[in-house]
């Protein structure tokens, strides 16, 4: 039986990690996260409180648990908050990281830490592995920090960089999917941009990929999203077909009128051949995606 420790079990990939890894059999799992209370009521979840950003309160959690692999699926998620909040964005995407890799490399436990395309710049996705990164945000800066916190400490580890996370949770705040079906049900027109392109991914595949990382040796980072790469506005339109929603509502617009306070890289998206040929990575597809979200969705409004 392996120890796992989740760090961040109340985000959206938290809550998912908890459910796909508490019920296997293989594996001990203590879920943590900021809050005091874990948003996952239901069932039997070992749930303690632990900030990643407090080095004392790892190192005394990981002595009683001794986790032998750690999963941080938090991190500080909002991209125009850590543009703003620069320097909690850096002690949550940094410091916290380092932290979790010190403790690491002090128990020989295994990493499996969480990135985002919005290491590279947009100029000329679809991306590799092998890619420069070049953030443009200060989101993209912390988190490309805290992978190279990890490479540089000696530990085995998988880093596993996603793109636009999509799926229901309890207390999910945001994300993109989530807002264009609630906005859409209160009949609220929706402005989406069409000049951002990635592959959406869908939280159960990526809750999946770090599952098949658990049996990795080799220290390494892939690249894990849906398959299909379109723009915001695609996906919302995607979206509204597969919801039964109002697509009428759905707005094209341009990056530039959001004025948002981060850049966004625009020409994003992964080439997957690496995950999928090592990791037997094989993401949903963006339909069939949808519809488990529509079920999920329709069981907790209930
Ligand atoms: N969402 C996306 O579109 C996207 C895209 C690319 C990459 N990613 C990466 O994927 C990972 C998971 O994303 P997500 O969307 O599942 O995140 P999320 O829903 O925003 O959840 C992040 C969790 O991190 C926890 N957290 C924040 N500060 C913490 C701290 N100091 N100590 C411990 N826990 C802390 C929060 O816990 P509490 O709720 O308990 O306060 C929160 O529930 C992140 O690393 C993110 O950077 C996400």
């Amino acid at each position: 039986m392996k120890r796992i420790l989740i760090c961040g079990s109340n985000g959206l990939l938290g809550q998912r990690l908890a459910q796909l890894l508490s019920v296997n059999s293989n594996f001990e799992v203590l879920n943590t996260s900021h809050h005091r209370t874990f948003f996952l009521n239901h069932g039997s979840f070992d749930y303690t409180q632990l900030d990643i950003t407090s080095r004392s309160d790892i190192k005394s959690l990981v002595n009683s648990f001794n986790p032998e692999i750690i999963i941080n699926a938090s991190g500080l998620t909002n991209v125009d908050l850590c543009e703003k909040e620069r320097e909690h964005a850096w002690k949550v995407n940094v410091v916290g990281v380092k932290n979790l890799a010190d403790v690491c490399r002090n128990l020989g436990a295994k990493l499996i830490h969480i990135s985002t395309d919005y290491v590279f710049d947009g100029n000329d996705g679809p991306y590799s592995e092998t890619a420069r990164p070049n953030p443009i945000n200060y989101y993209g800066r912390s988190k490309l920090a805290g992978e190279n916190a990890i490479l540089s400490s000696d530990i085995n580890y998988t880093i596993l960089r996603t793109i636009v996370l999509f799926g229901v949770g309890n207390n999910i705040k945001y994300n993109f999917a989530l807002w264009v079906i609630n906005s859409l049900l209160e009949n609220k027109p929706v402005r989406c941009v069409t000049d951002q392109i990635s592959n959406p991914t869908y939280v159960g595949d990526l809750a999946n990929a770090c599952l098949l990382s658990i049996v990795q040796t080799e220290s390494t980072t892939f690249h894990i999203s849906g398959s299909t790469i379109l723009s915001r506005y695609e996906f919302a339109c995607t979206i509204a077909k597969v919801f039964k929603l109002n697509s009428s509502l759905i707005q094209p617009i341009l990056t530039k009128d959001l004025q948002q306070p981060a850049t966004r890289p625009k020409k994003s998206g992964f080439v997957l051949d690496k995950a999928q040929k090592i990791l037997n990575y094989n993401p949903t597809s963006i339909e069939d995606s949808l519809e488990l979200m529509k079920k999920e969705f329709s069981v907790l409004q209930k």
